[in-house]
Order: C-alpha cells, then sequence, then structure tokens
C-alpha cells in the first residue's frame, strides 16, 4: 500500500524514534527524526559523536539487531514503500543493492582470507543475474571507476596488501557494483589522512555527477561537508536540530547548536593552537535534560527552553529549525551585518 509522501524524495525518514534496553527498558536514542534525500543530491548528516547519525541510517537498512535495539515509531519511505513494513527477505532485495553503506573502517568489513576481486565478485552476482567472467569484468570496471590504478591485478590483491585509502576505495566500488540509487557513507574518510580523504570526497562527487547517485553522508567534519553537500541535516542527542541548503547553513545557521559546530571549525588563518569547543557534552539517552535537548549547554536559552521541546519548523524557504529562539538569532546576524 502506497502511503503519503514527499514526492521530491527518493528515500523519506519519518518521525523516526529508536530505542535501545537500558537495565532492561527501551529508551529512545533517537525522536521523531525526520529528513528526506532527493536524487542526485548529497546530503550531509552533521553532529558530535552520539548525537544519533549511525543509529538512524542503520535503522533506514534494518541493521540494527532486536534486541537490545526496537524501532518506537515511524516510517521510512523509499521508492513510496515503507521499508520498515518489509519482510527481511524483500529487505536484502534493496540492501546492498538498490541502497549500499560504507562505514569508517573498511579492514572490518572486508574478509581478510578473500581476494578483493573474490569478494566484489561475490556481491556483484549476489543481486545480479551475471556469470563468473561477466562479474569479474564488471569488477575490474568498478575498480577502475573509482580510480585504483591496474584494475586486473589489484582484484587479485587481499586487504592486507592494499593501503587504507585503498581498502576504502575498494569498498566504495564493492558498495557501487551493484549500481545503487543510493550511498550511505557513515563517516567514510574518518580514520584516513588528509590527502586521502581528499581525493575519496572528490571521487563521491563525481559519481554522483556521473552517475547521478544520490549520497547520505555522515561527518562530524564540517569542513567535509562544506566541500561536498547540497543540503545538511543537524543532529544532536538524538533529534534534528536543523536542516538547511549548504550555503543557508554556513552564511545563516539558526539554531545555536550549529553556531557552536562552526565556531568550533578549525580555520586555515587561525592562530591560536586552541580550538573552541562547545561547553559540556551530549547528554546519554538515559540521562536527557528536560525541554529543549541543548538547553543546558546553550548561550541563548531562556526559562522556556527548559520547560517544553521546541518543534522542528520551517523559518523559510525549507530552511528547518527546532529553537524557540531563533528569530533573534536571525536578527542579531543582520544588525552584525
Ligand atoms: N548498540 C547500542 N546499545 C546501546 N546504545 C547505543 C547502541 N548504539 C548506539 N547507542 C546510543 O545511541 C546514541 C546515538 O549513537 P550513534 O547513532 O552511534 O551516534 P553518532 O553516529 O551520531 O555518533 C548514543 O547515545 C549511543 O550511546
Ligand atoms: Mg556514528
Amino acid at each position: 500500500m502506497k502511503q503519503e509522501t514527499n514526492q521530491e524524495y527518493l528515500l523519506e525518514i519519518k518521525d523516526l524514534t529508536t530505542a535501545f534496553l537500558f537495565d532492561g527498558k527501551p529508551v529512545p536514542v533517537t525522536v521523531n527524526v525526520s529528513y528526506g534525500i532527493k536524487k542526485g543530491e548529497i546530503l550531509g548528516i552533521v553532529g558530535e559523536s552520539g548525537s544519533g547519525k549511525s543509529v538512524t541510517v542503520k535503522s533506514v537498512l534494518r541493521l540494527l539487531p532486536s534486541p537490545p535495539s526496537s524501532i518506537l515509531n515511524g516510517e521510512i519511505y523509499f521508492h513510496g514503500q515503507n521499508l520498515l513494513t518489509l519482510k527481511e527477505k524483500e529487505m536484502q532485495k534493496i540492501r546492498g543493492n538498490k541502497i549500499s553503506m560504507i562505514f569508517q573502517e573498511p579492514m572490518t568489513s572486508l574478509n581478510p582470507v578473500y581476494t578483493c576481486g573474490n569478494q566484489i565478485t561475490e556481491t556483484i552476482m549476489l543481486h545480479q543475474h551475471l556469470s563468473k567472467e561477466e562479474a569479474l569484468k564488471k569488477a575490474a570496471r568498478m575498480l577502475d571507476l573509482v580510480g585504483i590504478p591496474a584494475p586486473e591485478s589489484r582484484l587479485k590483491s587481499y586487504p592486507h596488501q592494499l593501503s587504507g585509502g585503498m581498502r576504502q576505495r575498494v569498498m566504495i566500488a564493492m558498495a557501487l557494483s551493484c549500481e545503487p540509487e543510493l550511498l550511505i557513507a557513515d563517516e567514510p574518510t574518518t580514520a584516513l589522512d588528509p590527502t586521502i580523504q581528499a581525493q575519496i570526497i572528490t571521487l563521491i562527487k563525481e559519481l554522483r555527477d556521473s552517475i547521478g547517485l544520490s549520497v547520505m553522508y555522515i561527518t562530524h567534519d564540517l569542513a567535509v561537508v562544506a566541500e561536498i553537500c547540497d543540503r545538511v541535516v543537524v543532529m544532536y542527542a538524538g533529534m534534528v536540530m536543523e536542516i538547511a541548503e549548504i550555503r543557508d547553513l554556513f552564511h545563516a545557521p539558526l539554531h545555536p547548536y550549529t553556531q557552536g559546530l562552526m565556531q568550533a571549525m578549525p580555520r586555515i588563518n587561525q592562530q591560536s593552537e586552541m580550538l573552541y569547543n562547545i561547553p559540556g557534552m551530549v547528554p546519554h539517552a538515559t540521562q536527557m535534560p528536560t525541554g529543549c535537548r541543548f538547553q543546558p549547554r546553550c548561550p541563548y536559552a531562556t526559562e522556556v527552553c527548559s520547560q517544553a521541546c521546541p518543534e522542528l519548523v520551517d523559518a523559510g524557504d525549507g530552511h528547518m529549525v527546532r529553537c524557540f529562539h531563533y528569530e533573534k538569532l536571525r536578527k542579531e546576524r543582520v544588525q552584525n551585518g
């Protein structure tokens, strides 16, 4: 049965609440998360560690074991179909096929005892009706696509024979080998050195341009977001705090948390060694403050902020924000030029 969804989106998450068991009781770690990604878009998901970025996308692919996790509420629409209602067998046809995912540490996802060629062809043959020979050819094409030199001979390499950057490229090749419509990249360059990181980012941009791939790009690094994303979702303590086009987010952030993240960004011309940090920490799921979850760390907080949780509202042109004081932030910016 098709439900009412936003036609703009390839994938739409609606009111997703995912819980984990703490002392035997399910406690939500993400609450009413709603965002969507358009075709051919690179959507950034940012927020400090523990904000619920990974739990949300793992819920999308239904990768979280239950128990201890459970989805308490919400829908996830892909082509108008609610993924949460699919049988595991149907979900397998989507996972790694229409939607692929890459993670931070490729060594844990590549099997050390098989060659790269073996692993990529296995993935291809699992989802597509190709002979072993055709699958090998395709695997070589994929390695070429992700910029691996001498792809034919690389197919014979074992993961440990490759550098970290090359392993991540192999992972991306594997993730793309089934021609997914959506790639979910969860901190894919965090473990890599800056030069390799820049190359992977360029690669992802090229793939979007050449094959129209949609990419959900999770990172805690706003510099990467500025480099690659069209639109950004800011998450904090399990909730979406702000959603904006990249330009609006950097020039006119409306949430104090987003402002804090920006202030904490290292600047090239920064003289001081000291980096600004948002004071305090992301609260644990079992110890959420009342009202707005950012309120204990927020320089703008007033009494109302500890009494009620603000809704995520449209502040104009689809720029969404969850803050009682966003108009004040906007005015201040205008006053300060
Ligand atoms: N397997 C788990 N069991 C219990 N709590 C978890 C588990 N995985 C994640 N969490 C909790 O869910 C919250 C969000 O985690 P996560 O989505 O991994 O954050 P992020 O990816 O933004 O760093 C955190 O508070 C974390 O402690
Ligand atoms: Mg994570």
